[in-house]
């Protein structure tokens, strides 16, 4: 007996044969033709990778659709946003971009330069297999405008298991200051840079101060520092500052010269022990360097385990884009049950929704999605997830960038309460 699809397929394609359509062009109106094109920063191996799970699942349900993968390179989007910025401005809108969920999404509501998805989440759905507060992250004024890829972890400290066993050093599930301080005299010792780091774009300086002081003084802290709810020139501030000031001097020497995959490259080959980044290093250390999950590189976080870091990875629908249907087959391609899987076993973040299985996805990920689900959850500020004003993410940028000069932690407070609070 015929499915009830199968029966719908052959009746589409009997008629086609009847009026004498080819087969292609019936599968070709079966989903959005046209243009579209897709606005990212993921260009390293793994984000590409993982960013052509989402393109193909877009094809092979739209094969018609044209495809212009327009992604700029540089970590964090430090070059994406500019140009992004200067197109908004100009009317020279894509189809959809990369965000993050929280205040840099934000930003672009209020620009009005992104399409309200609330009836698409309706109709799809995905009210009801995205959590709540992933939701919420995503919706101002009762609308929702992104569709999340995955969640990222921030606050993992990626260690080299060879180079860690050389220097006689074992972490736990968790790690405080003193013990990174005994390891990197041990690693030192054994002539292995502790640090792992690429600060040739300030961000991933600024991740390594935002980790220490989440790790350190707590998640609501941190969430209080960020609002301005907290004085950064507590002394309990200051000592995590300075915390990261002794940790820049365990870096690799040409630190200033890499970037994030750079500094996770370094951390394959082992010149250096532990690279305190997000869990797209986890991306990069299996899909390019090819190496294996708590065999070759292990992880451990620094303070409460069950705390994580939230970056969210989004798009939505450019307002002004010339095809916005193709701009909403690409958010469905995005939450696509398999995509969602493909793609984060990838690029290393979290899968979401709550009706796939992680079963495929390695002992690290498996771990982080079940943290993201039972854990407390904290967004980043650095990477413009906390819902605060722009201009306190760039004071906490260009504050690394003068710490890095001065090591003065107590002027670093000082600009960063006139931030917060100001
Ligand atoms: C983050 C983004 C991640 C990863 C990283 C490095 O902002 O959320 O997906 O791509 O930058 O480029």
């Amino acid at each position: 007996m015929l499915s009830k699809k199968k029966i719908i397929a052959s009746v589409a394609f009997m008629s086609a044969a009847v009026l004498g359509v080819s087969q292609a062009t019936v599968a070709q109106a079966a989903g959005v033709t046209g243009k579209v094109e897709v606005f990212s920063w993921w260009t390293s191996g793994s984000e590409s990778a993982a960013l052509n799970a989402i393109l193909s699942g877009l094809k092979k349900s739209n094969p018609g659709i044209e495809i212009i993968n327009a992604a700029v390179a540089g970590g964090a989007g430090t070059n994406a946003k500019q140009v992004l910025a200067t197109r908004l401005a100009a009317g020279d809108t894509p189809e959809t971009w990369q965000t993050h969920p929280g205040g840099e999404l934000k930003g672009y509501v209020d620009q009005a330069s992104v399409l309200d998805l609330t009836a698409l989440y309706k109709s799809e759905g995905w009210n009801k297999v995205v959590p709540k507060g992933l939701v919420d992250s995503m919706t101002y004024n009762g609308k929702t405008y992104s569709v999340l890829t995955g969640i990222h972890r921030a606050n993992a400290v990626w260690t080299n298991k060879a180079a860690l066993r050389k220097a006689g050093v074992s972490f736990g599930a968790t790690v405080t200051f003193a013990q990174l301080e005994a390891a990197a005299k041990k690693l030192k010792a054994v002539g292995i840079a502790p640090l792992c780091l690429g600060d040739k774009d300030i961000w991933t300086a600024a991740q390594l101060l935002e980790e220490t002081l989440v790790g350190e003084l707590g998640a609501a802290t941190f969430n209080n520092l960020a609002a301005g709810k907290a004085s950064w020139t507590d002394a309990k501030v200051v000592t995590a500052v300075n915390h990261f000031n002794t940790m820049l001097t365990w870096a690799n020497s040409d630190h200033k010269a890499l970037d994030w995959t750079g500094a996770v490259a370094a951390l394959a080959k082992g010149t250096c022990a532990m690279n305190v980044m997000g869990d797209w290093a986890y991306g990069e250390l299996i899909v390019k360097q090819k190496k294996k999950d708590n065999i070759d590189f292990g992880y451990t976080v620094i303070g409460d385990p069950k705390t994580f870091v939230t970056v969210g990875d989004s798009f939505v629908i450019g307002a002004k884009s010339k095809n916005a249907a193709a701009g909403e087959a690409f958010a469905k391609a995005v939450m696509d049950p398999k995509v969602q899987i493909a793609f984060n076993k990838l690029k290393g973040s979290a899968p979401y929704r709550t009706d796939v299985s992680t079963a495929s996805l390695g002992s690290y990920q498996r771990a982080a999605a079940k943290t993201l689900a039972t854990g407390t959850l904290v967004a980043s500020l650095v990477h413009g997830q906390q819902l605060v004003a722009a201009s306190v993410g760039q004071a906490f940028s260009d504050g690394v960038t003068v710490l890095q000069a001065n090591k003065d932690a107590a002027a670093f407070g000082k600009a960063m309460n006139a931030a917060t609070k100001g």
